[in-house]
């Protein structure tokens, strides 16, 4: 973001080498998980494994998270698995879990990419509300467990692009953000929707921190039909398991054909306006960031370009570069809603 530029990023940052050392392991483990279940399925909680199966990715199971509070493990014992085509399923190489899990940014843990896995440990998901504000009919404070109540999870396998200049696929697990949406009766005066990040300086050392660049609470905000594209999903989970406090945890956005800023972790505060908000990047540098942020190969970033991309994981050996494509490959899903703009103008 403001701080890096990409050729400043050292190879050996990405992928820590114990990553792939420890690769083999995780391989060889999900194989005797396999094999256990197979051997043993009358257990139920070898049932809820076989589920988990059914899914296009799975955390290893030595990383598997415990649930944040009992109910989570009931939602998670039953996700529906990701279709096997576009454009809820890549059918590109997945990241593996370890690198979307350690190579992140989350400015409120830090501003290097292994921050937040290492400084969230005494981060707490649970309790957990979210306050939904303005133009609704049903404002309130609702606690995680009723928002979540009504969804059924999916999983979503999604690309990730930041506007750094690298990227990831990523399979999710969550739900359709409109279907949250709906629940709280938007007035017609809703033009826009507001979210903001938990702000804890207890347990995120990047807000106590005395270089933060950021003003907290990190805002991010969508366009009304935006939020209701069918794309954009609020996720509570990644790799089949419960978000890990660095991916945003208990519950994030994943917007898949904006920039990955727009995709705020952590929400607690949802407010649907008539105005378009203010957000934390363009508030910050409003030439580099824009509000729309759609993933554009033909507007560059004023420090870098931004017609390729870094897909990880990347090593000294993959450069792993490829071509970023308009609206991150999801064209023929949102292209329609930036219909007659110009999309230099609203980068
Ligand atoms: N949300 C909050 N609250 N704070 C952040 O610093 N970083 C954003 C976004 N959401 C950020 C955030 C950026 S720049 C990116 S690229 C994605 O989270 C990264 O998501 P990931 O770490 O799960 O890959």
């Amino acid at each position: 973001m403001l701080i890096k530029k990409p050729s400043d990023i050292n190879p050996s940052e990405i992928t820590p080498e114990g990553v792939y050392r420890n690769r083999r392991q995780f391989i060889s483990d999900s194989g005797k998980l396999l094999l256990g279940a197979a051997a043993a399925s009358s257990l139920p909680s070898i049932a809820n494994a076989q589920t988990g199966d059914r899914l296009k990715a799975r955390a290893p199971a030595n990383m598997r998270r415990t649930p944040p509070a009992a109910w989570w493990a009931d939602k998670f014992a039953d996700i529906k698995p990701a279709p096997d085509s576009e454009p809820f399923y890549t059918g590109e190489t997945l990241t593996p879990y370890e690198d979307v899990t350690r190579y992140n940014n989350f400015y409120e843990f830090g501003m290097d990419k292994g921050d937040p896995s290492s400084n969230s440990g005494s981060y707490k998901a649970d309790p957990w509300s979210v306050e939904i504000a303005g133009e609704v009919a049903k404002p309130g404070v609702y606690n995680l467990e009723d928002i979540l109540k009504p969804h059924d999870l999916e999983e979503r396998v999604y690309r990730l692009r930041c506007v750094e200049a690298w990227s990831m696929v990523i399979p999710w697990v969550g739900f359709s953000l409109a279907d949250l949406i709906k629940r709280f009766e938007p007035t017609s005066k809703a033009k826009f929707v507001e979210f903001e990040t938990i702000v804890d300086p207890e347990t995120m050392p990047g807000i106590r921190s005395r270089f933060a660049i950021v003003r907290w609470p990190y805002r991010e905000g969508l366009r009304m039909d935006e939020a209701m594209n069918p794309l954009t999903f609020m996720a509570v989970g990644v790799y089949g398991d419960y978000l890990p406090p660095q991916n945003g945890a208990p519950m994030r956005l994943v917007v898949p054909w904006k920039y990955g800023f727009k995709s705020i972790k952590a929400i607690v505060k949802i407010n649907f306006r008539e105005t378009m908000p203010n957000t934390t990047w363009n508030d910050l540098q409003a030439q580099e960031y824009g509000f729309y942020a759609n993933v554009n190969p033909a507007v560059h970033h004023p420090r870098w370009r931004q017609d390729t991309e870094r897909r990880l994981p990347q090593t000294l050996f993959s450069r792993s570069r490829i071509e970023t494509r308009p609206f991150n490959g999801y064209g023929d899903q949102v292209a329609s809603l930036y219909k007659g703009m110009d999309l230099a103008r609203f980068y």
